[in-house]
């Protein structure tokens, strides 16, 4: 079966694939408001940095529909209101706000009224919707120079299509050895404690006939030190100036390992997710995510009542343990700071959050 999109605009609404109910269930939530949009992102019926953004810009398309008969203040006023509330459902995954800032800023840009204003914003969120699947292919096309023939990869949490408006980045990668005739073999780590990689990784390999094997999270060092594993890439939330990269928890811990066993390190990221306002990783917002994902397993108490929590969602690897950043401009490689720049450049965009 081929992977189904997992953002779809019907013109009026947005549906999403519920990412929570898979791969138990493949069903769609619909969405008509930004308020609902912002509550699915929240709730991670979509998730994954390029699939939030894109998300959120047609979120913004849904709050221009509600603003076509106000005159133009009015409907900029419905706008920003609404690119705060989308911004806000969850912070560290800088695509949200870079999607955000570049919708509102080519409203702002545009003379007309809300009907002129809906029109743009439609168009620009399309854009960024058919942008992002173009991305994750060059992204993927970049990743051939270190995905060899017979390559024993590793990765974490969901960088697939589901985490995309298609394609995928990590997973992307992955993809486009396979698509060019390389055999691999992919371990999957389960990704504690929301299970994106059993779920939702796990899941895309078997739809794309990429041979695969999941595993826990904590059996990482086991098998790299059996030679079972000769490279990692995994995804992106945020990238720092320096090339820090928050990602999902645990992909720090993965890094550490990978460099004690000389494996080399990949993240795959679309430029979209570099934020040059932050000179390293130190800076990046953390979420922290529900008690209950740690303690509770599918609804079931399985901790011991009384004990504290801690749940970071995210952990940031610092630049000096990544081989090489591959991205839709190449695979960039130390000194970050110059190559991040330079794929900005080449690739005619620059970063501001609202
Ligand atoms: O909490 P999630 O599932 O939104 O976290 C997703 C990740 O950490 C992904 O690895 C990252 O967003 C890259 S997605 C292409």
């Amino acid at each position: 079966m081929a992977i189904p999109e997992t953002l779809r605009w019907d013109g009026d609404s947005l549906a999403l694939i519920d990412q929570t109910r898979l791969p138990a269930e493949l069903c769609w939530v619909t969405c008509t408001t930004p308020e609902e949009t912002a509550e699915a992102i929240r709730a991670m019926v979509v998730r994954g940095a390029p699939a939030i953004g894109v998300a959120a810009a047609w979120g913004m398309a849904l709050a221009a529909r509600e603003a076509v008969a106000l005159p133009r203040d009015a409907a900029l006023e419905r706008l920003r209101a609404a690119a705060s509330t989308l911004a806000a459902a969850r912070p560290t995954a800088v695509n949200l706000a870079w999607a955000l800032a570049t919708v509102l800023a080519q409203a702002e840009a545009s003379p007309g009224d809300g009907a002129a204003l809906a029109t743009v914003v439609t168009r620009e969120a399309r854009r960024l919707h058919d942008a992002d699947v173009a991305t994750n292919q060059a992204i993927g096309r970049a990743g051939l120079a270190v995905m060899p023939e017979g390559a024993k990869v590793l990765t974490h949490c969901n960088a697939g299509a589901l985490a995309t408006a298609g394609y995928g980045t990590a997973v992307g990668v992955l993809r486009a050895a396979h698509e060019a005739g390389r055999r691999l073999h992919v371990w999957v780590d389960e990704t504690r404690p929301y299970w994106q990689g059993a779920r939702l990784t796990a899941w895309e390999l078997v739809q794309l006939g990429i041979p695969a094997t999941l595993v826990t999270d904590g059996m990482a060092a086991h098998f790299m030190a059996r030679g079972a594993v000769d490279r990692v890439v995994v995804g992106a939330d945020r990238i720092a100036a320096n090339g820090d990269t928050a990602n999902k928890i645990g992909t720090y811990g993965l890094a550490v390992l990978a460099a004690a066993h000389g494996i080399p390190f990949y993240v795959a990221a679309p430029c979209s997710t570099f934020d040059l306002t932050m000179p390293t990783g130190a800076d990046i917002p953390i979420e922290e995510r529900p008690a209950e994902e740690l303690t509770h397993v599918w609804g079931r108490r399985l901790a011991a009542e009384g004990v504290g929590v801690a749940n970071p969602g995210f952990d940031v690897t610092p630049a000096r343990l990544i081989a090489g950043i591959i991205t839709e401009a190449g695979v960039l490689e130390a000194p970050f700071e110059p190559a991040l720049q330079a794929a900005l450049a080449a690739t005619n965009r620059s970063y501001s959050a609202t």
